[in-house]
């Protein structure tokens, strides 16, 4: 299901959707411009942020959203997806909420658009959805820039929470590759996926070794968005394990739920490349998705193997569950290898990002202070939690290895197991001119879910998170390279 169309009016009455929604500001009198408040304490509109309550009002259907005393562009998309989430049954909606800023005006059209999500490509029947957005604009400057820009990030949401909902016997590796090929092909993107004889032979030891035990053989996809007026050149990778059991060091059963979205990073990934394609940034955007499916057999990759990754520095693998660092690794390689101004990566890493942060904010690590502080910057703009975590440089001797040149896990450590991972990738990122190509690295694990109930613009299941807020960083690079 594509997302519902958008568009800005000027005023409520302008309105030919069948509801309008309106905000209620809280207080000991709640109000809504144009209504009585009698009206308001009869149906019980409180003004609590995200409080949804449905009214007739002179023959037409209304809703009323509680705003709460926070109305910034942030609170102001988690009011307007709340307010859809819970009106989704409603094919055409409008929402009357108080912008001020085209900031507020994009942050209501984004908001919209993600709460309508929903993912039932699966179910018998399925429920029709939110086909119609509009959203009153009054005195706030919008141009077509706006919509574009809403349509364009919300697009790349929805894409990467239908790929990560999608069950993992239904998305192995090659599904992806496929899917991603196809998809791009018709966006005017560039797609080159190697199969798993090529990635032997260059030397993409990482993916190979991790995908060797499924009977579903893993892809390295590249995707890549090179328009002509392009002066910058950013290239993001992704972790893709469409299933991650933990390999021979397999996962108990309670935390082997949920692995299918062990793939999120590389659909952000493509997503965020698409997006930035529809929306024709003038700066070159390469994807690389490292594909594979972690599996048990007797052609897994055994604990004390030692694998070589692409340019030849050997890791034995002391946990089969580390797996994200090896794929990612061959990938970081082949970043490097273009020489580009910029690495952003993406990962569901580890389960410690999840003890050290939590399930709503993304950890990101990197070598270049200015770079990472940037893509935090870029991110609170449009509402994501980031965090800025350090790369402790005592941390590297931890994965010193008696075999080979690193180990990918330290076994029994439970100290700072977010770090250290990124200490690992650390490994991989190249040079130019002598000095580290700058690298952010975004791990997501606990956000990329949600396990529990929805909130705000955010549905159970998949989230799509750091979306945004990636394409907000690159379309930032694009201007400030003109
Ligand atoms: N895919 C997991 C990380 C993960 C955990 C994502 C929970 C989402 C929710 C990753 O491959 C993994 O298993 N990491 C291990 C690393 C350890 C063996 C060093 C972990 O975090 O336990
Ligand atoms: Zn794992
Ligand atoms: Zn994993």
């Amino acid at each position: 299901m594509p997302i519902p169309a958008l568009s800005i009016i000027a005023r409520p009455e302008d309105a030919t959707a069948e509801l309008i929604v309106h905000g209620v500001h809280p207080g000991e009198e709640p109000t809504a411009e144009g209504f009585d408040p009698e009206l308001l304490r009869g149906i019980g509109a409180t003004g609590e942020r995200e409080q949804v309550v449905r009214a007739v009002v002179d023959g037409r259907r209304v809703a009323f959203v509680g705003l709460g005393d926070d109305t910034g562009s942030v609170r102001l998309r988690q009011i307007a997806g709340a307010a859809v989430r819970a009106l989704r049954d409603v094919p055409t909606l409008a929402l009357a909420l108080p912008v001020r800023t085209t900031d507020d005006v994009l942050a209501v059209l984004e908001g919209a658009a993600l709460g309508a999500y929903r993912f039932d490509g699966l179910k018998r029947e399925p429920k029709p959805g939110v086909v119609e957005i509009a959203v009153v604009a009054g005195e706030a400057e919008v141009t077509e820039t706006v919509v574009a820009m809403a349509k364009a990030a919300s697009t790349a949401v929805w894409l990467t929470r239908d790929l990560a909902n999608t069950p993992p016997n239904l998305l192995s590796p090659v599904h992806f590759a496929d899917r991603v090929a196809a998809e791009a092909q018709q966006a005017g993107l560039s797609v080159v996926v190697r199969d798993e004889e090529r990635l032997r032979r260059e030397g993409f030891g990482g993916i190979v070794g991790v995908g060797q035990g499924s009977s579903r053989p893993p892809r390295l996809v590249t995707v890549e968005h090179a328009p002509d007026n392009a002066t910058r050149h950013v290239v993001l990778v992704g972790k893709g394990i469409t299933f991650d059991s933990g390999g021979l060091s397999l996962k108990p059963a309670g935390s082997m739920q949920h692995m299918k979205y062990d793939m999120t990073g590389a659909a952000t990934v493509y997503a965020v490349t698409a997006a930035a394609a529809a929306l024709q940034l003038p700066i070159r955007v390469t994807a690389h998705l490292a594909l594979a499916e972690n599996m048990v057999s007797s052609t897994s990759t055994r604990p004390d193997d030692v694998i070589v990754i692409r340019g030849g520095t050997s890791v034995e693998v002391t946990n089969t569950d580390a797996e994200g660092r090896l794929v990612m690794a061959d990938a970081l390689v082949l970043a490097s290898e273009a020489q580009p101004d910029a690495i952003i990566d993406v990962a569901t890493l580890t389960g410690a990002q999840q003890v050290a942060l939590g399930d709503r904010v993304s950890g990101v690590m990197g070598n270049d202070e200015a770079f990472v502080d940037a893509l935090v910057r870029a991110s609170r703009e449009v509402g994501e939690l980031v965090w800025p975590m350090p790369i402790p440089e005592e941390m590297r001797s931890m994965l010193d290895s008696e075999v080979a040149d690193l180990q990918n896990a330290k076994v029994g450590n439970r100290s700072g197991g977010m770090l250290l991972a990124a200490a690992f990738l650390n490994e991989f990122v190249g040079e130019r001119d002598g000095s580290p190509i700058p690298w952010a690295h975004i791990d997501i694990a606990g956000p990329s879910m949600n396990t529990g109930k929805p909130f705000g613009h955010t549905p159970s299941g998949a989230t799509g998170v750091v979306v945004r807020g990636v394409l907000r960083m690159i379309s930032k690079m694009s201007r400030s390279a003109e």
